[in-house]
């Protein structure tokens, strides 16, 4: 097990004495997003338990100071308390079990959903988990591909949809807007293939936006801000091309 070096999340998923299961393109984002919480006291949560791989692949990757705690909704999960995991069995889309599980627990410093993937669990998830995430802590829900396939849930309520409402939140903080933003759980969202991270900063994500000025001295220089529309006029129909390519998901860089 690691103790100063720190691990790559591949090298620890590899290392795993029991089968665990994650898509190829995940360790990347894993070792961009949590390596600075390598070796260090944190309390780790993982939804999706299975056949217990990936609990010890956590503690690899974290290591030994780090609290690893695992849900499932299968009883059977309880067996890996007998490696030193900490396991609690409950839905992931019961908010009951979310008020008992952060009562107990406390607060925690990263919550990885890797459970059902169903928009209502996702979803759940992150609504009951973001108030109950310590500042500079970050809550990751993965396999949000589910959101563009059938029988996951009602796609008008996509996890992903819901994601959307985020960038709309965290926008409506500009000072010209909305004077009274109530949800300021979230400081920034980060989305990968598959893969969207909530992180929490609760001081940044409280800040009142308001234009500033440093007080230098002015040189009266004209705001070109609108100067280019006979630019934009003039190269309008490759503008055009460019613009439609950036709205199609599945177009190339041509
Ligand atoms: C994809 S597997 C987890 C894989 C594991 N994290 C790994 O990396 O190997 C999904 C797990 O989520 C659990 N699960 C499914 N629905 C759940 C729910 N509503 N609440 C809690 N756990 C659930 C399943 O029992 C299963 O063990």
């Amino acid at each position: 097990m690691s103790t100063s070096a720190k691990t790559s999340s591949r090298d620890a998923y590899d290392k795993s004495p029991f089968r665990s299961i994650k898509h190829s393109t995940y360790f990347p984002v894993y070792d961009q997003l949590l390596s600075p919480y390598q070796n260090r006291d944190i309390t780790f949560v993982e939804v999706g338990v299975f056949e217990g791989g990936s609990l010890f692949m956590w503690r690899e990757f974290f290591g030994p100071r780090a609290r690893i705690i695992g849900i499932d909704f299968n009883p059977e999960a309880k067996k890996w308390e007998a490696d030193g995991f900490e396991i609690f069995v409950g839905s992931q889309s019961s908010p009951d079990f979310w008020d008992e599980f952060f009562s107990e627990v406390g607060a925690v410093d990263i919550l990885l959903d890797d459970g059902g993937h169903t928009y209502t669990q996702q979803i759940i998830t992150t609504e009951m988990g973001l108030d109950h995430i310590k500042d500079g802590g970050m809550l990751i829900v993965e396999d949000t591909h589910t959101s563009y396939l059938d029988g996951f849930g009602d796609k008008s309520i996509s996890f992903i949809n819901y994601c959307k409402r985020w960038i709309d939140r965290v926008n409506s903080r500009f000072g010209s807007f909305v004077k009274e933003q109530k949800d300021r759980r979230v400081w920034s969202v980060e989305v990968f293939e598959s893969i969207v991270a909530f992180k929490v900063n609760r001081a940044f994500s409280q800040q009142v936006s308001m234009p500033t000025d440093n007080g230098g001295k002015r040189d009266f220089s004209k705001d070109f801000r609108n100067a280019d529309r006979k630019l934009v006029e003039r190269d309008s129909a490759r503008i055009e091309r460019i613009i439609k390519r950036g709205f199609d998901i599945f177009g190339g860089n041509a």
